[in-house]
């Protein structure tokens, strides 16, 4: 089985991307609603967040399990993989890489802005990997603190989500305005992409969400380790089951997830 861990919803359009590239495979979704957002809270906490979800997922189960959260990516994830799991036993993977690895092929300018959580920004790792793959990208960082609240809190479809998307995107732009192509650097974002698009409409900027990227990089790691796809246990026919368990109220996030998700699921509340 597959474990997809975020601090809420976003992670859901990881998951869902997932899904259409690799059908064959079970999922287990962990949302730790009760304490999203992760993106403002420090180092310490949200390693020992994640690592209380690498946990408990690894304990369901899951041999391969997905930070579908850049912000656990970017402060927990290398911590985990040199300390914490056994890769015999378990693999944990993030999403920045793959989305840095995808971004120098869409920039023209070699301006590239990236928009997360004030956590990630911090952290620096989106510069660290974009300037990896080319040392000469102008990279540009602009946290969004209101963002994630706003998705949680089911606003982000709503005209008072307008002045928050607008905000950041004027005081990134403001930054470097040769920027041409925007990262969303958190899994939540994609959820405000109508807004995010109209608000660059005319501009000629390429807005990246990661869904499709990290489902096709999970695809190709699958077919570079075929012992870890075998333990998978992939279904030889029709879809593999996914589960969805959150840390909030179960009713809660199937009514939110049903809406992110564009059908009907079933939740079930965990305690850690
Ligand atoms: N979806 C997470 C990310 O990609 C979220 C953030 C949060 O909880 O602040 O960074």
């Amino acid at each position: 089985m597959i474990g997809v861990f975020d601090s809420g919803y976003g992670g859901l359009t990881i998951l869902r991307q997932i899904r259409q590239v690799l059908p064959q495979y079970d999922y287990m979704y962990l949302g730790d609603n009760a304490r999203a957002p992760y993106g403002t809270r420090s180092f310490s906490v949200i390693y020992e967040y994640t690592l209380q979800a690498v946990r408990y997922l690894e304990a369901q189960g899951c041999s391969l399990i997905i930070l579908a959260c850049n912000t656990a990516s970017a402060k927990a994830l290398r911590s985990i993989q040199q300390r914490d799991i056994d890769p015999a036993k378990v693999r944990v993977l993030g999403v920045i890489r793959p989305t840095a690895e995808a971004a120098p092929m869409r920039t023209r300018t070699g301006h590239i802005g990236v928009l997360a959580t004030p956590g990630t920004v911090s952290s620096e790792s989106y510069v660290l990997e974009l300037q990896h793959q080319n040392p000469d990208l102008v990279v540009t960082q602009q946290a969004c603190p209101m963002w994630v609240p706003l998705i949680e809190a089911g606003e982000h479809k709503h005209e008072g989500a307008d002045y928050f998307v607008e905000k950041y995107i004027t005081m990134l732009l403001a930054q470097d305005p040769k920027i041409d192509t925007i990262i969303l650097g958190c899994t939540h974002y994609p959820l405000l992409l109508p807004k995010i698009q109209e608000a660059v409409a005319g501009m000629g900027i390429d807005i990246m969400a990661q869904g499709e990227i990290v489902a096709l990089s999970l695809q190709d790691y699958l077919q570079r380790h075929t012992d870890i796809a075998q333990r998978l246990a992939p279904k030889q026919e029709g879809m593999g089951s996914v589960c969805y368990l959150t840390t909030e109220s179960a009713e809660k996030f199937a009514g939110s997830a049903s809406v992110f998700l564009s059908e009907p699921i079933e939740a079930q509340h965990i305690e850690w």
